[in-house]
Order: structure tokens, then C-alpha cells, then sequence
């Protein structure tokens, strides 16, 4: 019985690392992070009991139905956070992951003893950058995004009841948190907007909610009053949008194309209790900031097989791909785990993924790893190796009693 025990040993465990790794199956979330380094796009955070990163490999083909999602068993977080922003630094090596309500990866209560965290794409490894200068606020529900020279900005957010309209930013190359002092043409408090920033070095925020404090006076903001901030001057400025009605919403996604065109996706309307919110209309709209004043359109296909009302999912632009993953579903009310992917060139929503023809060399996978995710594509349901593990399990408890 010795050798075909070390054989159904191997092939446990191979099945056993499959399974784990290579067939990884996440945990349904909202409120997010997504990062697309080096043909992956990564995953982190949300409101879940996990601090599991995982991706998307970017670099094959896939069906929005039948994903194979990677674990990095080694790119942990330290932290449970949900609400924060995660910005990627300009060399692609770094990710910044700044605030969110935060927990103790231990304990889970509560912990905002550090707000800002980075990983290392090369090593796998999160770390607790020093930041120097000024202290940083803890803040939910705010976007940062990263201009030309390094520095993040981050507007505004939310904490403990109250919202803000500070501009914070974070110059990565020297570590250093400067709250800008502005006393110009300041935005009233804000927070669930989105935040993307122009080739001319301005910032365009969209939507969100505004007011003081949730508890008195809160409102969706205007989805036409577009707030600008210039990065060069470090002036607010502002634009009243035209074209098309589109509702006004907060927790929705934003990209920007290389062609000027902001596109917005999901979200929901502003509700005292979580139970209130509803979905908005039209789920996806474009915003041209080629023209002045920028200019709403709904793209004419975009209702056909258009996903359900989600909100708290996150939107990463690839080619000529917006792929959407996770977040609440209004329609089940259930949070979810699906991914969607709307092609920005023919305009409408797609199911299947095709990497660019000549896509940037990739990270070297091993030759076993491939082998793995050739099997975990074949194998394809989680459900049959389970069943083949447990087999296992029975044959080798039957044969021997332990492993070793
Ligand atoms: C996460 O874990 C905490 C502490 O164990 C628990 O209170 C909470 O209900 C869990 N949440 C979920 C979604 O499992
Ligand atoms: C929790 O985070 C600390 C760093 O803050 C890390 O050293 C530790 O390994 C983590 N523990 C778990 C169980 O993830
Ligand atoms: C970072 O990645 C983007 C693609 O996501 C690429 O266009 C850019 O050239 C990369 N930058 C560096 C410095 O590698
Ligand atoms: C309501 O919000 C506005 C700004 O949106 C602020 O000027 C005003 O003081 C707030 N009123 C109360 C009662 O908080
Ligand atoms: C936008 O429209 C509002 C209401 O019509 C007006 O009060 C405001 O001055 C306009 N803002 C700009 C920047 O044109
Ligand atoms: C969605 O996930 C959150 C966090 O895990 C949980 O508290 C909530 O109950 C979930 N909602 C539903 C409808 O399952």
C-alpha cells in the first residue's frame, strides 16, 4: 500500500494547491479596492471578514461567467479596511492604500492606530510606510488620484458623522502629508464622489453627497456641478455640465478614457439607512471633457444587457475594456461577486474578455502554475475537485489512518 499512498499523497496535496490558489473563489463585497498592476487586476478590501488578495489575470481570454481568480497567498493584508482608496504609484510598483474604516487584523475592532499602507508589487509585502509632515485625518468614502509627479490627492470624505472639504495630498516620493490650505472657492463638504484627473493636470469631480453632517442636512450633489481642481495651481474651480439628464448619485465608479471621455457606472441615490437607497438612471453615462462646458451623453447601447443597479463595486479601465467587479446588487439586494465588462470602442456591454493582440510581457508564471490554472480551467467547477478531495481524503483515511 506504500506507494500508491505517497501517489494519492500528491495528488491531494496537488489538488489541494490548485484548489486553494489557482481556483480561488472570493468572498462576495462592497466598497473595495481594484488595482491593475502588470496585466493583473487585483483585488482587495470591502466590507468582508477577509484580507485575502486575489486577481485577475489580464493577460488570457475569460468569460465574465466563468472567471479564474488567483490567490496571492502571501499579499495579506495587515488590515481589514472598507471605504479607503487604493492608489497605484507612477513606476506601477507601489499601491497606497490610505484610510477606510479600519480594523485590527486580529482582533477586528476598530483600529486606526496607522492610515496608510503600501504594498510592494515585486515582494508581495504590505508595509507601513513613516509618513512625515502633517497628521493624516482618518476619512471614508473619498477617492485619491495620483498626478504626474507622484503626489495623491484625496478630497474631502467622510468620518464619524461629518463630512470634509479639505484637500489632502501625499507626496509619495518623499513620504510627506500636507492638508493645502485654501481658503478660495472651497466646495461644500463632500464624499462618495468620484475623482479622475485630466492629461492638463485637473482633477474632475462627479457626484458624491454634500452637506455638514449626515445627521442635519445632507443631499446628493448635483451631478452636473462639476467641481475642478487645478494640481498646478491648487485652485478650486467649477463647471455646470450640459447634455443629456442623467440622475444624480453616490458610490458609483468613474473612468476616463484616453479619448477625454469620463464614463460613470451604478451608484445609488442618498438614503438615511442603507435599506433606503435606490437605483439610478441611466446605470452608465459618459461625460466628454473635450468640450466647455463638459458634456453628458448616454451611449445608445449601453441599456442593452446592461448589468443590474449596483453600487459600492469598483470600475479599472484595460484597452478597450471597462471591467466592473463586485458590489450590492439593488435588484436581489445581495452583495455580489460577478464581474462586467463594457467595451469603451464598440460601446456596449460584452461578456467575453480578449487580451490586446500584443499585450506587455508579464510577470514569468511558472510552468507549473500554468499547468495549474490549464487544469483549474479544465477541472472548472470548484464543486468536482471538492468532491475528488474529499475521495481522497476517504481513500488515504482508509488506507493508513494519518499523513506523513
Ligand atoms: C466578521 O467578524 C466579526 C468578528 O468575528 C463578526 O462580528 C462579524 O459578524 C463578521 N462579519 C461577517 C460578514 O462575517
Ligand atoms: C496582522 O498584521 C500584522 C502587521 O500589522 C502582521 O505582522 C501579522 O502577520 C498579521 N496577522 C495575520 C494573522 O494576518
Ligand atoms: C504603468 O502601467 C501602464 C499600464 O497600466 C503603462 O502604460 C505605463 O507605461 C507603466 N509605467 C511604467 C513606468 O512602467
Ligand atoms: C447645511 O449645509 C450647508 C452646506 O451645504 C451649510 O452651509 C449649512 O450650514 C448646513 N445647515 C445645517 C443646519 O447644518
Ligand atoms: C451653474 O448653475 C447655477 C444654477 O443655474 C448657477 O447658480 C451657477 O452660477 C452656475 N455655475 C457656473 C460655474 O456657471
Ligand atoms: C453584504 O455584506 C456585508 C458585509 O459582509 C454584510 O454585513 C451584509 O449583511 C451583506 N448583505 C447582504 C444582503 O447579504
Amino acid at each position: 500500500m506504500y506507494l500508491p499512498f505517497k501517489f494519492f499523497k500528491f495528488i491531494f496535496c496537488t489538488l489541494l494547491l490548485i484548489n486553494l490558489i489557482l481556483c480561488y473563489d472570493p468572498p462576495k463585497r462592497k466598497f473595495h479596492n481594484s488595482i491593475i498592476i502588470d496585466n493583473r487586476l487585483l483585488i482587495f478590501n470591502g466590507d468582508t471578514n477577509t484580507t485575502e488578495l486575489f486577481y485577475l489575470d489580464l493577460s488570457k481570454s475569460f468569460d465574465n461567467n466563468n472567471l479564474a481568480w488567483s490567490l496571492i497567498p502571501e499579499g495579506s493584508l495587515p488590515v481589514y479596511t472598507e471605504r479607503s482608496t487604493a492608489v497605484l504609484s507612477l513606476d506601477n510598483s507601489t499601491i497606497y492604500l490610505i484610510g477606510g474604516y479600519m480594523r485590527n487584523n486580529i482582533t477586528f475592532s476598530y483600529d486606526y492606530s496607522n492610515l496608510v499602507y503600501s504594498y510592494d508589487y515585486r515582494t508581495s509585502a504590505w508595509s507601513t510606510p513613516k509618513i512625515d509632515g502633517g497628521v493624516v485625518p482618518p476619512r471614508q468614502d473619498m477617492r485619491g488620484v495620483i498626478d504626474n509627479t507622484g503626489t495623491i490627492y484625496i478630497f474631502g470624505g467622510f468620518n464619524e458623522g461629518s463630512l470634509f472639504n479639505d484637500m489632502n495630498i501625499l507626496q509619495t516620493d518623499s513620504k510627506t502629508w500636507t492638508t493645502l490650505s485654501i481658503s478660495k472657492n472651497l466646495p461644500i463638504q463632500c464624499a462618495g464622489y468620484t475623482a479622475n484627473i485630466l492629461p492638463n493636470g485637473n482633477i474632475v469631480y462627479i457626484g458624491g453627497i454634500e452637506g455638514v453632517n449626515v445627521y442635519t442636512n445632507v443631499t446628493l450633489v448635483n451631478i452636473n456641478q462639476i467641481k475642478l481642481f487645478d494640481t498646478n495651481k491648487h485652485e478650486w474651480s467649477y463647471m455646470n455640465a450640459t447634455g443629456e439628464k442623467i440622475d444624480s448619485r453616490q458610490y458609483f465608479t468613474s473612468v476616463l478614457t484616453p479619448d477625454g471621455y469620463i464614463i460613470i457606472f451604478g451608484g445609488t441615490t442618498y438614503a438615511a439607512t442603507i435599506a433606503g437607497l435606490a437605483d439610478v438612471s441611466p446605470s452608465l453615462a459618459m461625460l466628454d471633457t473635450n468640450k466647455n462646458p463638459f458634456e453628458w451623453s448616454i451611449p445608445s447601447n449601453s441599456e442593452v444587457n446592461s448589468p443590474p443597479s449596483i453600487y459600492g463595486h469598483s470600475a479599472n479601465l484595460y484597452n478597450d475594456y471597462m471591467i466592473i467587479t463586485f458590489g450590492f446588487n439593488l435588484d436581489t439586494q445581495l452583495n455580489s461577486s460577478q464581474v462586467y465588462l463594457y467595451n469603451i470602442k464598440s460601446n456596449n456591454w460584452v461578456t467575453t474578455f480578449s487580451p490586446p493582440a500584443i499585450s506587455p510581457p508579464a510577470k514569468q508564471t511558472s510552468k507549473a502554475l500554468a499547468v495549474g490554472h490549464i487544469l483549474c480551467n479544465l477541472i472548472i467547477k470548484r464543486k468536482i475537485l471538492n468532491t475528488l478531495q474529499m475521495w481522497l481524503i476517504v481513500i488515504t483515511i482508509e488506507h493508513t489512518g494519518i499523513f506523513n
